[in-house]
């Protein structure tokens, strides 16, 4: 029986995800660097920033200027993270070509982190979803706190599907389901994705899974086996979203890649020039990141 896609298409979101939870600043000229090295490295999805209100999110408050200076290639989407109408202008003056709307399964988190009832948050991310499709641009929404909330504990897969129906209703082009906290395991998986892709095909369904507990390996193998081929990621295990406490980073991009490579699954990414990119935002940061693939590789200099 065949357990894996011959295909997955993996998408950065380091310089986002990775980034927005960072206490150390990188400077503008650095992320653009490193954009670079990403967009060279077979990548075809780059979420390069995010125009959310600056004071929330103060290390990405340079979106404007990495995303007129990062050099564009074709082969890349570049996205970004867009909360409101007020967010889409600004990325679409600093030049996008998909927009990430974002909001949260549970109540308690949605709040927190976008200072809205869901109930609220649905017609602002209709406008941002209609102005966003008028204006071209390929549109993904984020469902976080799909498995757990850090605040309301167990959510339900009725829950994540009520939003998932009213952001594909609203017309987004996909949705990336958000284990925020990192809690999963593949058991979680099972209950949330046969339910889900029940309703919808594989294809509108990329599977975001942080690592806090070290069982988003295990649960990007969980959803191959029911099809899925797409996941988020972010460059040696950056990040985590700053108002959901304990989120720790996403799935390392390089452990992704190490485990797809030595499946025979293709991705198009050369994992060289990924190591690349990823030792130098380490050396930036100025502490390890906690791939272990990344580990591995710095230790053979
Ligand atoms: P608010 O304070 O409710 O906004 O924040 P408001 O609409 O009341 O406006 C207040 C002021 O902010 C106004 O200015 C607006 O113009 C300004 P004033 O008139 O007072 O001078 N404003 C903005 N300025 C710049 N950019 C904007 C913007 N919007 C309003 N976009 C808001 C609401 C959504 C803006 C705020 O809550 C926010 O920025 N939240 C972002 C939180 C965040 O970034 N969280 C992390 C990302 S999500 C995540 O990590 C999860 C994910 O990875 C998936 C997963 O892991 O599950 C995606
Ligand atoms: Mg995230």
């Amino acid at each position: 029986m065949k357990r894996w896609p011959d295909f997955v298409q993996v998408k950065e979101v380091g310089p986002r995800d990775g980034l927005q939870n960072e206490k150390k600043r990188i400077s503008t000229a650095d992320k653009i660097h490193w954009i670079n090295t990403l967009s060279d490295s077979g990548v075809k999805e780059i979420e390069y920033s995010s125009f959310v209100h600056p004071k929330w999110v103060p290390a990405l408050a340079d979106a404007n200027e990495v995303g007129r200076r990062i050099k564009r290639n074709p082969g890349v989407r570049y996205s970004a993270l867009v909360p409101n109408m007020k967010g889409l202008e600004l990325a679409l003056e600093a030049g996008i070509d998909g927009a990430s709307v974002f909001m949260s399964a549970s109540e308690t988190h949605n709040r927190k982190n976008i200072n809205k009832s869901i109930d609220e948050t649905y017609p602002v991310l209709q406008e941002v979803i209609q102005s966003a499709k008028d204006a071209g641009k390929h549109v993904t929404g984020y469902v976080s706190t799909v498995f757990d909330c850090p605040y309301e504990g167990t959510i339900m897969p009725d829950q994540v599907l009520r939003v998932c129906d009213r952001l594909l209703e609203a017309g987004v082009d996909d949705i990336s389901l958000g284990d925020t906290i990192g809690t999963a395991v593949p058991a979680q998986v099972d209950q949330l994705l046969s339910e889900v892709l029940n309703r919808y095909p594989s294809d509108k369904i990329i599977m975001h899974f942080h690592d806090t507990r070290g069982m988003a390996i295990a649960n990007i193998m969980r959803s191959m086996e029911y099809g899925i081929t797409r996941f988020d990621s972010s460059i040696g295990g950056l990040g985590g979203c700053p108002y959901a406490p304990g989120a720790s980073g996403n799935v390392a991009t390089n452990d992704v890649l190490y485990l797809l490579h030595g499946l025979g699954v293709k991705t198009g990414i050369d994992e060289n020039k990924l190591q690349e990119a990823a030792m130098f935002i380490q050396s930036k940061l100025e502490k390890a990141l906690p791939s272990k693939s990344l580990a591995y590789a710095a230790s053979q200099g």
